[in-house]
């Protein structure tokens, strides 16, 4: 009954926060729709990828993916004060997308004040949630809406995609410092976009996937510079980096063929434009990938994922 009561009293302190936080707010949100997928509307951003069922579930498969490859669901060292913070401790998923992270990270630590994902589209469950677990809609490029010094841990995860290397430099990484509280820490999470050891299909895929990023304005070897970027805010230290490997495709089991899924959505996506650049069918296109994923059983390739975590001063 006691510990009935104390949730009650957590879950509606919580539902206060989560109205202030919903008035930080920075983003009015539509959507566009574009061959059958649906993308956010905002044309300022670089971020191109799509934001429906199908990319629902890339998202949650990527999350149990890189969830083994690591055997964790972060590296900074914050388990204890995420156990036992003291009832005001604060965490922030930036750019959290339909939230899988926060809500298996606000499960596992109930006695963590709050889990608050923002993004540019509200596709963070509205209901159905951890009583600790809420969302704003915010572009992070526009400033996060937060006090300095609010959260004692601050995460991103797979926003490659989004930014140019200046916007990572000197909006992202510092915003990210800003709002962590003094002693807090922060963490990075990125894919390095490459297939190593790639077959002639994967590299003409991937030539054409990296020429579209570019085209934005993207940095595909963000994972490179992440961590001098964090270096130059001077409010860093402990700075850590490690990176994972993984085998993409069939011939790796399970795991090869989480990796491959992936991959494959991606090029799904990309199919009414990299057929149209390709001068294919429909049919050539899908064949294409039919023979992308026998190569994979030759050439064996594999991907690398970075963490990169550090305290504030
Ligand atoms: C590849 S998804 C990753 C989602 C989540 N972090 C995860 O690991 O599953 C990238 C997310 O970043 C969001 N995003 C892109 N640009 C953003 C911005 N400027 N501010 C906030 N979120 C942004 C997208 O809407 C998308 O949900």
């Amino acid at each position: 009954m006691g510990k009935k009561i104390s949730k009650l009293t957590k879950s509606s302190s919580n539902n206060n926060e989560s109205e202030l936080l919903e008035e930080r707010t920075n983003v009015s949100h539509s959507f566009k729709y574009v061959d059958g997928k649906r993308y956010h509307n905002i044309p300022s951003l670089r971020y191109h990828l799509p934001n429906d069922g199908d990319e629902f579930d890339r998202l949650q498969m990527q999350h149990y993916l890189s969830r083994y490859i690591w055997q964790s669901n972060f590296s900074a060292p914050v388990h204890e004060l995420l156990s036992n913070g003291g009832g005001d401790t604060r965490v922030l998923d930036v750019g959290c997308g339909p939230g899988t992270w926060i809500l298996e990270m606000s499960s596992d630590y109930p006695e963590t004040e709050l889990f608050h994902g923002i993004d540019i589209v509200p596709i963070f469950p509205d209901t159905i949630k951890p009583f600790n677990a809420s969302f704003s809609t915010q572009n992070a490029l526009e400033g996060l809406k937060f006090p300095d010094n609010y959260f004692d841990y601050v995460y991103m995860r797979f926003l490659t995609a989004a930014f140019s290397t200046e916007q990572w430099e000197t909006v992202v990484i510092p915003e990210l410092v800003r709002v962590t509280k003094s002693g807090g820490y922060i963490e990075i999470m990125e894919w390095d976009v490459k297939i190593y050891g790639q077959g002639p299909i994967a590299k003409r895929l991937m030539d054409s996937f990296l020429a579209d990023l570019r085209s934005r304005g993207i940095n595909d070897c963000i994972v490179e510079v992440i961590q001098e970027f964090m270096e130059k805010t001077n409010q860093l230290t402990n700075i850590e980096h490690d990176t994972r490997t993984n085998p993409q495709g069939l011939y790796a089991g399970q795991l090869g063929k989480l990796a491959l899924d992936n991959g494959l959505s991606i090029f799904r996506t990309y199919k009414p434009k990299f057929s149209k650049d390709y001068n294919m069918t429909s049919e050539e296109y899908d064949k294409l990938i039919e023979d992308f994923i026998k190569e994979m059983d030759i050439y064996q390739p594999h991907n690398i994922t970075h963490r990169f975590w550090a305290k504030k001063i």
